[in-house]
């Protein structure tokens, strides 16, 4: 039993600087909190993000949701047991009452509901990771296979790629650790590599790079060397993850490549990446294909779903109506995971549960702009979703959950299973 004393928010910033909200929950065991992140290219299906407008910070503060979290959250939460966490989630979804959470904003539930899955595993007194496991019914704890980013551009680094992510997976890792310090090996071969070529190696939003490149394809040629370079064997020791971002350049119709000077049809597109899965040791493509192109995503699962894994992130968003219906059109066979998409713990763990019992994989992700909190880091082990995506292997709002799944690694210790794969 763990009877909640007080509810309330404050507004705190992200790693873009902007304002964000941080939740705040009250029991006998003590103080927990929880903060939200923020998208910066966001599928427009998300829960809403309520943000103040106005002129102060820029129309970014979200002085109304903690409003909504102090006023009329709250005195509904006060005396509910945190451990009943689906209770205290439906509690506020129906004082909400909205489809996309535009009443009281997913970003001030999913504050609370953090904080109350935190109070949920102190009064428990187990692991927050243990806790998460014992809600959504998983007994299987599972340290997962990062997917790091490594070069950036889109709508996370001006005048880099158009693609926005390129990450790379240690497929040949024994355990976690192993797996970031070969991250982390690569990483800095690089900088190197870009500093000697003269390129820029400023970093952005998630910590990755982000020189200025000719074509999409030299990131990919970059990466290769950088791998090698540090010792490793592209494919088998370290393998290639993208997330072209394809909404955020899909223009009436159109991919537009600007970095190439390439319009490309949804046909085009296609081909494209199949070109890219040919010629580099690609595993895993999300977003490959724009939120609305629902056909060519099926296209692409059908030509490419058996060698690689087909990532869904603005197709899905976190929402398990939209699972659904990827998963009865076949149109991806993995499912990215985060809980400000959809905006409560209970129904990012219904999420999860609905796409593994379809047998696609799970990936829980990180935003652009984030923060020091490493809910998700738990959320991956607890529910042994077996992948994770959580930015370059620097900057504290990325390291913060690395950090926190070595802690993990070690508290299990033996026990500790490491998934150690992508497809
Ligand atoms: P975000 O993008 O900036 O919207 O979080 C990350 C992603 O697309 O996975
Ligand atoms: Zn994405």
């Amino acid at each position: 039993m763990g009877k909640i004393e007080s509810v309330k928010a404050r507004q705190v910033l992200d790693s873009r600087g902007f304002p964000t909200i941080e939740g705040e929950i009250k029991t006998k065991k003590g103080v927990f909190r929880g903060i939200v992140p923020s998208g910066a290219s966001a599928g427009t299906r998300e829960a809403l993000e309520l943000r103040d407008g106005g002129k102060q910070y820029f129309g970014k503060g979200v002085t109304k949701a903690v409003e909504n979290v102090n006023k009329i959250i709250a005195p509904k939460l006060i005396g509910l047991d945190v451990v009943d966490l689906e209770n205290i989630d439906n509690t506020m979804l129906h004082l909400d009452g909205t489809a996309q959470k535009s009443k009281l904003g997913g970003n001030a539930i999913l504050s609370v509901s953090l904080a109350c899955a935190r109070a949920g595993a102190a009064s428990k007194n187990q692991e927050l990771y243990e806790f998460l496991g014992e809600v959504g019914g998983n007994k299987r704890f599972m340290l997962p296979t990062p997917m790091m980013v490594i070069i950036e551009g889109g709508a996370h680094a001006e005048e880099s790629t158009d693609f926005q992510e390129f990450m790379i997976a240690p497929v040949g890792a024994k355990s976690f650790s192993e797996a970031l310090r070969f991250g982390a090996e690569v990483y800095q071969t690089l900088k190197k590599i870009l500093l000697e070529r003269k390129l820029n190696a400023n970093v952005g939003f998630e910590g990755a790079f982000t020189p200025k490149l000719n074509s999409n394809s030299d990131a990919l040629e970059l990466i290769v060397a950088a791998i090698e370079q540090a010792g490793y064997t592209p494919g088998k020791d370290i393998a290639i993850a993208l997330d072209p971002a394809a909404s955020e350049f899909f223009k009436d119709g159109k991919y537009e490549l600007a970095a190439e000077e390439k319009s490309l049809s949804s046909g085009e597109m296609v081909d494209y990446l199949m070109q890219w899965i040919e010629s580099y040791p690609i595993v895993s493509v999300e977003d490959g294909l724009a939120e609305d192109d629902w056909d060519s995503w099926v296209l692409f699962n059908k030509k490419a779903g058996r060698r690689i894994q087909i990532v869904g992130d603005d197709l899905i968003v976190t929402n398990t109506e939209l699972i659904q219906r990827a998963i009865d059109m076949a149109a991806i066979n993995a499912a990215l995971i985060k809980p400000n998409q959809i905006g409560s713990v209970s129904e990012t763990i219904n999420a999860i549960n609905l796409a593994k019992k379809n047998e696609l994989r799970t990936i829980v992700s990180h935003r652009g702009g984030d923060t020091e909190d490493t809910f998700i880091a738990d959320l991956v082990v607890g529910m042994g979703c077996g992948q994770s995506k959580f930015g370059a292997t620097s900057r504290a709002e990325r390291t913060s959950k690395y950090n926190q799944l070595l802690r993990i690694e070690e508290i299990l210790g033996n026990k500790a299973v490491y998934n150690g794969k992508i497809i």
